[in-house]
């Protein structure tokens, strides 16, 4: 039944509300003239599954809005479609911005409108405040830069709102810049990386130099330091085997002090080789013992609660066998790691799956993370069915990169001008323009 009288009538608006500004008060002040006003709050696992994880959390953004002058009442919209909370309220009116007539929001509205027509609702359009958006201001202070501890927790809270975290690559200010700013839509949702991978090969790479360690921790932190300057998103480092514990103390407090967010140490010792090279290069794994103790010793190095030190364990790539694997994993899991890399370098996933299904059946887990640089057919879905939280793209920017910078000084060099590589390139215009000033 109709309810009747103004005063009585409930008006459903929803929102993100991470950064209010006056588009959203424009909102509510149209939506109390009609009536009651209930927010339906979208919650951070809803918005992180459409755009990146908020600033804010749902109960900071809850006491804002609750306190905003002609709100009724704050409740959760746990999924971005409306039509749950519609049915459980039937609201006399919805109140939406007229911004979602085209865009990713287009489906959610005509949804809006079907089930109004349940109970005789009406959607009310007002005129979208232009020149504003949260999107745009939080994108806006991204550019004006982030404290270190704003960055170091983002990352956790990543792991509890998505079901995979992506990681790319990136090895300089540039590379930084693409996993920051690179999105595509997709079935009506905006899709990005939620974080980046200082890789030691890739950052070797870059420099020309082996990864062999021959680049060393304080050049790395430079190149870190390069990339913390121009981006928002959280960053995990590769720290190798971490080095002596005597060492790794202070490795984890300067990273933690640059706002990087969390270490990979590997379970090797002895001269530094990539993994990938498997049994091909002499490579040792150390002792259950002595990994244990260094994971256990950075972890009371650290300074915020916030921090993460990742054990990578090596087992599958030395040949050592799944048992060696969990073996090393519930022991590290002991020492304090707060995170698990299994790595293989095998073009099938089966080893690294036995695994997965076997590790789910501890009783003490933490995240588990896959870096599929040679199972690369394996689609993230299928990651997340293993219990996967979070896939590295460990090396795939530096690895495109190369070839096409190789193409076009062969061109160049075949045709005594560079006027045949100019398609391959971007346009001098785009090229200043690249990095606005
Ligand atoms: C790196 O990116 O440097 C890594 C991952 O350590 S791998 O190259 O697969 O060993
Ligand atoms: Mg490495």
């Amino acid at each position: 039944m109709r309810r009747k009288g103004t005063e009585e009538k409930i008006v459903y608006v929803g929102m993100s509300a991470d950064l209010i500004h006056h588009g959203h008060i424009n909102i509510i002040t149209t939506a109390k003239k009609l009536g009651k006003v209930v927010v339906g709050l979208l919650t951070d696992e809803a918005i992180a599954s459409y755009k990146r994880v908020p600033l804010l959390t749902f109960d900071q953004r809850k006491q804002v809005i609750e306190n905003l002058d002609g709100v009724y009442k704050v409740i959760p919209q746990k999924t971005l479609d409306y039509v749950e909370n519609l049915r459980s309220i039937k609201p006399d009116f919805v109140v939406h911005g007229d911004d979602w007539k085209t865009g990713i929001q287009k489906e959610t509205r005509e949804r809006v409108i079907e089930v109004l027509k349940e109970w005789g609702g009406e959607l009310i359009e007002p005129e979208y405040t232009v020149g504003i958006s949260s999107s745009e201001l939080i994108n806006h202070s991204g550019g004006r830069g982030i404290t270190s501890s704003q960055r170091i927790g983002q990352l956790r809270r990543m792991f509890e709102l998505k079901p995979l975290v992506k990681i790319l690559e990136v090895h300089n200010g540039l590379t930084g810049l693409i996993v920051e700013n690179t999105k595509i839509v997709e079935d009506g949702k905006s899709v990005e990386f939620d974080g980046m991978w200082e890789s030691s090969l890739t950052d070797s790479a870059s420099k020309g130099k082996p990864d062999t360690a021959a680049v060393d921790i304080t050049s790395r932190l430079q190149t870190i330091e390069q990339i913390l300057e121009v981006t928002s998103k959280p960053i995990i480092v590769d720290g190798d085997s971490g080095g002596l514990s005597e060492h790794f103390v202070f490795t984890v407090k300067s990273l933690e002090r640059l706002g990087v967010s969390a270490v990979v140490i590997e379970d090797k010792i002895g001269a530094k080789r990539n993994s990938l090279f498997g049994k091909d290069a002499d490579q040792t794994q150390d002792s259950i013992e002595n990994f244990s103790e260094k994971i256990n010793t950075g972890k009371k190095a650290q300074v915020t609660g916030d921090f993460m030190i990742i054990a990578r364990i090596e087992s599958l790539i030395l040949g050592k066998g799944i048992e060696d694997a969990l073996k090393r994993a519930k022991a590290y899991i002991a020492a304090g790691a707060d995170g698990i890399l299994i790595h293989s370098k095998k073009e099938t996933p089966s080893e690294i799956f036995e695994f997965c299904r076997k590790y789910k059946k501890f009783k003490y887990r933490v995240l588990l993370i896959v870096v599929p640089s040679t199972f690369s057919s394996v689609r993230e879905k299928e990651f997340i069915k293993e219990g996967i939280g979070m896939v590295i793209y460990a090396n795939q920017l530096i690895r495109s990169a190369y070839p096409a910078m190789k193409n076009v000084a062969e061109l160049i060099l075949k045709n005594g001008r560079a006027k045949e590589a100019d398609k391959l390139c971007l346009s001098i215009e785009e090229t200043i323009k690249l990095i606005p000033s």
